[in-house]
Parts: structure tokens; C-alpha cells; sequence
């Protein structure tokens, strides 16, 4: 029976199936069952900066210097997202409880933008027992001043405040639209980031055209977008000094060997665990262990990166070349 293990931050992992970050994991009960079910590790629902620092943002709102957008997001918002992760207080119980009952990595998932007195949270995520964390960097720009160039450094600022502020191992989860993801990869790495998740999903509005209003719209996600993060799996594997992962649209046992041939330590999954249930990671695992044990891989490490860009089997195939070939190879819509 081939050896599943792998690693992760420097974690030792049963099997590379990790659950992401989703509302399975809200409660204790939910994390017990993911843990049952064979979740590897457990990234809890993030918690989001604006909670964190919703006190002050509600300070600022009675003395007057708050933004009226912010007291309306205070108003409108933020019940939400409590209601989604439990608050700031009830998330880190939620680590130390789980931190007590189980025997998986549990991982604190913090959802930022930018700098903020917040980040001091890394070290309270860590006291109540997290594993690690994973920071969800996400930023909106709309100011056509602001360039590229000032968000990453935001971000690696963000990284490297929150590197400062905890011990435990960081992942940092990214969007997948940067001009040059490799030089911010490694911005990144340098910033202290110990592995990447590849990538965070966005959810576009949707406009109602009875009210002419701008609806969030949350839809899960479909197997074919896994091709994303294998791209930039296969791309980023050994060319930056730390461990990927991948997400987005891993929902069966071939696409998380996949994702691992291509240079992932491990996938984390949501939309499949949410339509089928935390019980398709046990089959999902075993049907990778019986495509490993057919081909004769004795383990896990020797599938990691084996189909990387750097790996040379096929380099071409993750630049511009596979842009050009699949558009001209283009022969009916069954092939999509
Ligand atoms: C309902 C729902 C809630 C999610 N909540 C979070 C979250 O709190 N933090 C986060 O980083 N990602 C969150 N995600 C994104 C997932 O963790 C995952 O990265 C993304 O859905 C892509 O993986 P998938 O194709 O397996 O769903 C959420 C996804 C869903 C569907």
C-alpha cells in the first residue's frame, strides 16, 4: 500500500487531502466530523479583518471620524460574518476546543487586505492553539493610482508583520490575477511565508435586474478549474522556496494527484466536501492510493513535482506554447 504522507509548513500530514477553509468547519462538531471523515488537516473559515478591528471602526463611527461607508459596513456586515465564523472571541475557543479534540493540524484562516493593528491576532491564533495559519490576502483596488507594485507591497508587508507577530508556521493564500506571480511568490517567501494556497477563489457580483442592485453570489466551484492552479503549481514548484498548495475546483482523486505531480504538497478541498460530504475524502484517498499502488509509486514524495515545470517533462506546455496550441487544436465543444 503506497505511503500517502506528506508535509505541509513543516506538519506532518496523514494524506495530502486537507479541507479548506468553509463553513463545514464552523463548529466543534463540524471539525470532529471532517477529522472523522479523513481530513489530513483542517483549515478553519477565516476570520476577516474588518471583525478584528471592528471596535475601533465603530469608535472612530461614534466619534465621528469614521467613513460612512464603514458605519453602514459595521451595520450591514459584519452580524454576518459573525454568524459565518463565530466572532474574534468564539474563533479562538473554536482552535483551543479543537486544538483538544483533535488529532489533525487545525489551521487559523485570517482574511486581510492590508496592515493593521490586527495582525497582533497571529499571536492569539497561535496561544489558542492553531497549527499554523493561513492568511487570505485580498484587496479590491478600484483607485486607478494605486499600481500593482504598492498592493504587493502591502501585501509582503502584511506577511512579514504577521511573520513578526507568531512563530507558527504562515501559508499565505493568494488570487490568482497578478501580472507577474512568480516575482510576488517570492516577495512573498521573503516576506517570511512558509507555503502558498493556490489559489483563493473570487466571487463576482451579480447585478439583479428587477432592483438594479449589485448582488454578492457565491456559486461552487466545477472540477475544470483545477486547471488554474495546476498551471501555476507546475510554474512556481522549485522556482520559490517554500510549499503549495492547491485549491480551486479539486473535487476527485485525479485531480489532487494531479495537482501533486505538478509540484503541490498537498490540495485543499471545499465545494466537493460541501455538495458530497466530508465522506469523499476517505474515497478520494483510497482511489489514490490504488492509482499509486498500480503504477508502482511507494509514495507521495515521489509523485511531488515529478510533472513540474522544472521537473522538464514537458515545460512548454505551462507557458504561452499551451495558450496557442489549445486555441489552434480547437476541435468542437466535446473536447472542452
Ligand atoms: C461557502 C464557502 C465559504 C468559504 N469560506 C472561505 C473562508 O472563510 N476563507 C477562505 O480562505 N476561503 C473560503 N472559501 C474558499 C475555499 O476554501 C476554497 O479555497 C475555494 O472554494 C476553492 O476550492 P474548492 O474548489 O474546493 O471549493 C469558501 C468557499 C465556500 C464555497
Amino acid at each position: 500500500m503506497s505511503d500517502l504522507s506528506t508535509t505541509w509548513l513543516g506538519l506532518p500530514l496523514r494524506t495530502p487531502l486537507v479541507s479548506g477553509p468553509s463553513p463545514l468547519a464552523h463548529d466543534l462538531d463540524g471539525v470532529m466530523r471532517l477529522e472523522e471523515a479523513g481530513a489530513a488537516a483542517i483549515v478553519l473559515p477565516s476570520l476577516f479583518e474588518e471583525q478584528i478591528t471592528r471596535d475601533q471602526v465603530q469608535l472612530d463611527g461614534v466619534l465621528g471620524r469614521g467613513a460612512g461607508a464603514f458605519a453602514e459596513a459595521a451595520a450591514g456586515y459584519f452580524p454576518d460574518l459573525d454568524e459565518y465564523n463565530l466572532g474574534p472571541d468564539r474563533y479562538l475557543a473554536l482552535i483551543a476546543q479543537a486544538r483538544a479534540r483533535c488529532a489533525v493540524p487545525v489551521i487559523g484562516s485570517l482574511n486581510c487586505s492590508r496592515l493593521g493593528e490586527w495582525t497582533r491576532y497571529s499571536r492569539w491564533v497561535e496561544d489558542a492553539g492553531a497549527s499554523a495559519i493561513e492568511l487570505n490576502l485580498y484587496d479590491v483596488p478600484v483607485d486607478p493610482a494605486v499600481r500593482a507594485a504598492d498592493v504587493e507591497r502591502a501585501y509582503a508587508e502584511v506577511v512579514g508583520a504577521v511573520r513578526e507577530a507568531t512563530r507558527l508556521p504562515v501559508a499565505v493564500k493568494l488570487a490568482p490575477y497578478f501580472t507577474a506571480l512568480p516575482a510576488l511568490a517570492a516577495a512573498l517567501v521573503e516576506a517570511g511565508a512558509d507555503g502558498l494556497v493556490l489559489f483563493n477563489r473570487l466571487y463576482q457580483p451579480d447585478l439583479d435586474l428587477e432592483t438594479l442592485r449589485v448582488t454578492p453570489r457565491l456559486v461552487l466551484s466545477a472540477p475544470v478549474e483545477a486547471s488554474l492552479p495546476l498551471r501555476w503549481v507546475g510554474i512556481l514548484h522549485g522556482r520559490v522556496d517554500c510549499d503549495l498548495a492547491a485549491t480551486g475546483g479539486v473535487h476527485d482523486a485525479p485531480s489532487a494527484l494531479k495537482a501533486l505531480l505538478v509540484g503541490a504538497s498537498c490540495v485543499m478541498m471545499a465545494s466537493a466536501l460541501l455538495r458530497r460530504g466530508p465522506g469523499l475524502l476517505r474515497d478520494t484517498e483510497r482511489e489514490m492510493a490504488r492509482w499509486m499502488d498500480e503504477r508502482g509509486y511507494g509514495s507521495v514524495t515521489e509523485l511531488i513535482g515529478s510533472a513540474s515545470m522544472r521537473s522538464g517533462r514537458d515545460p512548454a506546455a505551462f507557458e504561452r506554447a499551451n495558450y496557442l496550441t489549445a486555441i489552434t487544436n480547437w476541435a468542437g465543444e466535446h473536447e472542452v
